[in-house]
């Protein structure tokens, strides 16, 4: 039976991924959404589709309101570090979007307006008092993130908008239940404000059809069927904050996040567009036509993706997503992610930054499991993937036939394709089309540790070892075989492990990265006769026992010392890995406590003149209820002094005392105190 295919396809196609919020370093379980789309794309370029890859960070909302805010720094601080730090991490993990913008860029405001424009032309836009939570110790209105209570779905402890710790539903604004600030824990009251409201409702019997057809994972479809047919609510797309877009309409209301963020899956595409000088290119995406958009995210933001985004786009009259690839979530010791509970594995601190290669990670993240299953990560999966599969079957055939054929050949040898196994690397490329057709990668990933199996046995059963003795014109034409092999599996695994490819392509005497650029059928030739082997090596690297060992470690630490944290124990507190640039920021000194005097009213505060060599400092610290005035006067201590200056019980604190708190006396702090040192003095 032949399946009717999507890809390849003569239409354009645009894949996208779930946008990072940029308030956080990347994790793991982003890799979930950015490694399999990443293979996708590059699978596409290699069936000759013409295809754009597209994604941004995310910048608004409360994620990055409260991260701001923890951080003590603006959101536009904030999200600028983090919009940084992905720009440069994507491209260490071979991830290379067309366009990677922020969802503040201009484009993207001006594309939001227009859109919510449209929306309120065509009737879906209504206002409607809304009675919400506030905060009278805070003194604020608590949206989203804000606030906690219970989901009065499955009656977990959630958040404002979404069911995080139970059924994962997204919550309307005054849908949660007991809710309480998320801040200070106080229970909250209610007040009345008119918001805007989208006219979701309206679009039930639009979804029902349109999910029916829509392409993509059954997670996706299924989870968001059954939520139309439970009956949709209209959505609520304002928000009381400052921190956003602004809504058209009413300048002292925000755009829920959710509106501006997969509004950018379009700007960040004429931002392309724009880049390489064919502005009205976005169009052949996004206008009604032959375009395909390609979503690829999480199963945490289906409804988003599935009902809101849809009805958004079919209410202002744009292309509807094509296909809605949905992942299972990566789990830790099946604990779902949370940096609190220390169930996280971060890319850049635990991975890169030890030298691991991404590729390896890639493979795993792939291999591992199905697409829509859940992915419990382990070190010790990792560990035995990388070291049965990729260097026990993978590497092994690879190197064996390359160190073989150079030894005794030096090139390639005179043979002919053996028609069995060419059979079996046209049934690979029928796979791995199929695999695309179905987005489950992990077939790919399977299929080419198949004909690296298909090449061992090969090898093993013709055993040129011995035929080099007997008949070298024989064991020619088995080398010759067991190179188109290679070939084949290189140009397989280079969507999955880029890197690793380029060095084998190098080594059978090519430019590296000129394998990104052969087409699937490239396989089904093998290798001209006198091509010379250059130098082989074994591409890939065991993962050793002490490696291991040490990776563990790093979540079983990060675990107990939550559990410790948790259980009221003085948190061991992990912080980020800084270079050695950072810490040349710091300018840390000897500085002469001159004066000490309590902070009237304040019980914990006391105020220091400090003698830092250069000049006097007035420095507020918190250690009254620890020392008298008179103990700390005329102390040389250690002191921070390129802190930025700030107010602190109403006096100007520029700079601070470096203390230690005991290890056995929790709560007890002793200055950092420098005998024999004149102040100024400077410490590295
Ligand atoms: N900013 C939103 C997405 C907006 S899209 C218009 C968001 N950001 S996120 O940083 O939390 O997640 C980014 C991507 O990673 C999303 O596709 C999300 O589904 C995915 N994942 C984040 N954590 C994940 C796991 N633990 N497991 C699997 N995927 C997860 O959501
Ligand atoms: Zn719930």
């Amino acid at each position: 039976m032949t399946k009717l295919r999507n890809y390849p396809t003569k239409d354009p196609v645009l894949v996208t991924c779930g946008l990072p919020y940029a308030s956080g370093q990347m994790h793991i379980g982003h890799l979930r959404t950015y490694v399999p789309a990443d293979v996708f794309v590059r699978l596409l370029k290699k069936m000759q589709v013409d295809v754009a890859f597209v994604c941004g960070s995310d910048t608004h909302g409360t994620p990055v309101l409260t991260a701001a805010e923890a951080a003590g720094v603006s959101p536009k601080e904030l999200y600028t570090k983090y919009h940084q730090f992905y720009l440069e991490t994507f491209p260490k993990l071979h991830i290379n979007f067309d366009n990677y913008g922020t969802t503040n860029d201009p484009e993207n405001v001006t594309r939001t307006i227009q859109i919510v424009k449209e929306l309120q032309k065509n009737g879906y836009v209504y206002p409607k008092d809304l009675d919400s939570p506030y905060c009278d110790n805070e003194g604020r209105s608590l949206p989203d993130r804000y606030v906690r209570g219970e989901c009065p779905y499955c009656h977990a402890d959630a958040r404002g908008d979404e069911c995080d710790q139970g059924c994962g539903r997204y919550l309307e604004p005054g849908e949660i239940l007991n809710p309480r600030c998320a801040i200070c824990g106080s229970p909250t009251r209610t007040v009345t404000r008119t918001h805007y409201y989208f006219k979701l409702s309206s679009f039930e019997e639009f979804l029902k059809k349109y999910l029916n057809d829509v392409d993509g994972t059954k997670i996706a479809k299924n989870y968001a069927l059954g939520w139309v047919n439970e009956g949709l609510k209209d959505w609520c797309i304002t928000r009381d904050l400052d921190w956003g877009i602004k809504y058209p309409g009413d300048e002292s209301l925000t755009l829920y996040v959710w509106v501006d963020a997969p509004i950018h899956y379009m700007s960040s595409t004429e931002q392309w567009a724009k880049k390489i000088k064919k502005p009205d290119e976005w169009k052949k995406f996004w206008l009604p036509g032959n375009g395909r958009l390609v979503h690829f995210i999480g199963q945490d933001i289906v409804y988003h993706h599935c009902l809101f985004w849809p009805a958004m786009l079919k209410g202002s009259n744009y292309n509807l997503p094509f296909a809605i690839v949905a992942s299972g979530m990566v789990k830790i010791r099946n604990h779902n992610f949370s940096r609190s509970r220390g169930y996280v594995v971060w890319i850049l601190d635990d991975y890169l930054n030890r030298g691991l290669d991404p590729d390896y990670l890639r493979y795993y993240m792939v291999s591992f499991t199905g697409h829509t299953r859940d992915l419990d990560f382990s070190f010790t999966a990792f560990a035995e993937k990388v070291n049965t599969e990729l260097v026990g079957t993978i590497g092994n055939f690879i190197y064996r036939t390359l160190h073989f054929t150079k030894n005794h050949f030096g090139s390639i040898p005179k043979g002919k394709f053996d028609e069995k196994l060419q059979k079996e690397v046209e049934n690979s490329i029928e796979t791995i089309i199929d695999a695309v057709n179905e987005y489950e990668l992990k077939k790919v990933s399977d299929e080419i540790l198949r004909l690296a199996s298909v090449g061992n046995e090969y090898f093993q059963a013709n055993q040129p070892w011995a035929l080099v003795k007997e008949d070298k014109a024989r064991c020619g034409d088995v080398l010759f075989n067991a190179v188109a092999l290679v070939k084949a599996i290189t140009i397989f695994i280079d969507a999955i492990m880029p890197n690793t490819a380029e060095t084998i392509w190098k080594q059978l005497g090519f430019k590296g990265p000129e394998v990104h650029g052969l087409p699937l059928e490239a396989a089904l030739e093998p290798l001209k006769v006198g091509t010379k082997i250059i130098n082989p090596q074994p591409v890939i690297s065991k993962i050793d026992d002490d490696l291991l060992e040490s990776l563990k470690k790093i979540i079983d630490n990060r675990i107990k010392a939550a559990e410790k944290a948790e259980s009221g124990e003085e948190p061991v507190e992990e912080k980020e890995m800084i270079t050695f640039d950072d810490f040349k920021k710091l300018d840390l000194r000897a500085g002469k406590i001159l004066t000490c005097e309590r902070v009237p009213k304040k019980d914990k505060l006391l105020h220091l003149e400090v003698d830092i060599g250069t000049e006097k400092r007035s420095i507020i610290t918190g250690l009254a209820d620890q020392y008298e005035p008179e103990e700390l006067i005329g102390m040389t201590a250690l002191f921070l002094t390129n802190l930025e200056p700030k107010k602190i019980g109403g006096i100007e604190s520029h700079g601070m005392i470096i203390a230690v708190e005991k290890g056995d006396q929790p709560g007890r702090w002793l200055p950092v105190k420098l005998d024999d040192v004149p102040p100024g003095s400077k410490a590295a």
